[in-house]
């Protein structure tokens, strides 16, 4: 796929370098030999436009990368709703505009797969957006998320901006939130399991049936796949990206299991709820561009659960 825009020489701002996403970016650009710009949120708080104004004034990124968002589980979700609707649109909406008053040439927003409607046919193709009912348990987030890409879209519809949004699967790999109650799939099996073999528990219990089949995509080949969508990609429509394959909960504990090296039994509670029987995304749109994951799942895992060893993530303790 020939580029449409090369990211080379261009000054490039990644928001939220410091989280799972936006580490794995700079990672991917600094691969290329490139310095981003970036701010910490202590320099530059996204929820107030005033600084956010401030800030392009003076630094003038050409490119923006908006990886910063106020993310989190069901648990976040429902005790903060406020948190996540406000701060999410107010991020999209300073930093989207404000790209568009300092004439930015390109930007990327960040979709999040709970914008789908909870009974969307699967593979989920990007057209079941806004055709159903959203997961109540994380709505807040959702049309926070909703209203990012459709500004993308606004602003290219109103001025012709060069703004694109991609929608990524659950992430996983270097970087990831080990919290005990708010973490993801991967993480939480990760912690769970590794106490299990360092107390020698015969077992670990996991949550449901184990048969509900979900999809993962290592981080850095999402980091690849958003710097292809930006140098080959400009359009209206978003596109998912995942790795195509999914997989039961009970395989995925089980890898992990072997990863760790723990011997015991998984155990599944089936008292407790198992969500939907599937979530896989539809990647046709990223495969027709050029790109595809590249990172078996497995080897995925062993640099995941390194970097959990060596400290890495967050709430790592
Ligand atoms: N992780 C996934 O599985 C996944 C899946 C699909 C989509 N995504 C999307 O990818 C994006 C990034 O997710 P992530 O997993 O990388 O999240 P993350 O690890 O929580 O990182 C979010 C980053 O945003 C920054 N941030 C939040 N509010 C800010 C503010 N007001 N001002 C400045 N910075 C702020 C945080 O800064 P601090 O470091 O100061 O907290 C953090 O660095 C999100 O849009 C998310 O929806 C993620």
């Amino acid at each position: 796929m020939s580029k449409l825009f090369d990211l080379q020489g261009k000054s490039v701002y990644v928001a939220g370098h410091r989280g799972m996403v936006g580490s794995a970016i700079m990672r991917a650009l600094g691969a290329r030999g490139m310095k981003p710009l970036v701010a910490t949120r202590a320099e530059l708080d996204l929820e107030r436009q005033e600084p956010v104004e401030k800030w392009f004034a003076a630094n003038r990124p050409q490119v923006v990368i908006i990886a910063a968002a106020q993310v989190g589980g069901i648990h976040a979700n429902k005790t903060f709703p406020r948190d996540f609707l406000y701060r999410n649109m107010m991020i999209a909406g300073n930093l989207i505009e404000t790209a568009h008053k300092n004439g930015v040439e390109k930007l990327l927003y960040l979709g999040s797969s709970c914008i789908y409607p909870r009974n969307a046919p699967q593979p989920i193709t990007e057209e079941a957006l806004l055709t159903g009912t959203l997961e109540p348990t994380n709505e807040w987030y959702a049309i926070a998320k909703i209203a990012g890409m459709k500004l993308v879209q606004a602003y290219r519809r109103q001025f012709g901006t060069d703004y694109i949004s991609l929608m990524p699967t659950n992430l996983y790999g270097i970087g990831d939130n080990y919290h005990p109650e708010h973490s993801h799939v991967i993480a939480a099996l990760i912690r769970r399991i590794h106490e299990a073999k360092l107390n020698n528990a015969p077992d670990v219990v996991i949550w449901g049936t184990g048969t509900p089949r979900r999809e993962f995509l290592f981080v850095d080949d999402f980091a690849e796949g958003a710097i292809h969508a930006i140098e080959t990609y400009s359009g209206d429509n978003f596109m998912n990206v995942g790795s195509g394959t999914d997989l039961t909960i009970a395989e995925l504990a089980r890898t992990i299991a072997d990863v760790i090296g723990f011997k015991g039994a998984l155990v599944f509670d089936t008292s407790k709820p198992d969500g939907m029987p599937r979530k896989l995304l539809d990647v046709s749109k990223m495969k027709a561009i050029g790109w595809q994951a590249t990172t078996p799942l497995r080897a995925g895992l062993e640099v995941a659960y390194r970097d959990f060893l060596a400290g890495g993530g967050r709430n790592n303790a």
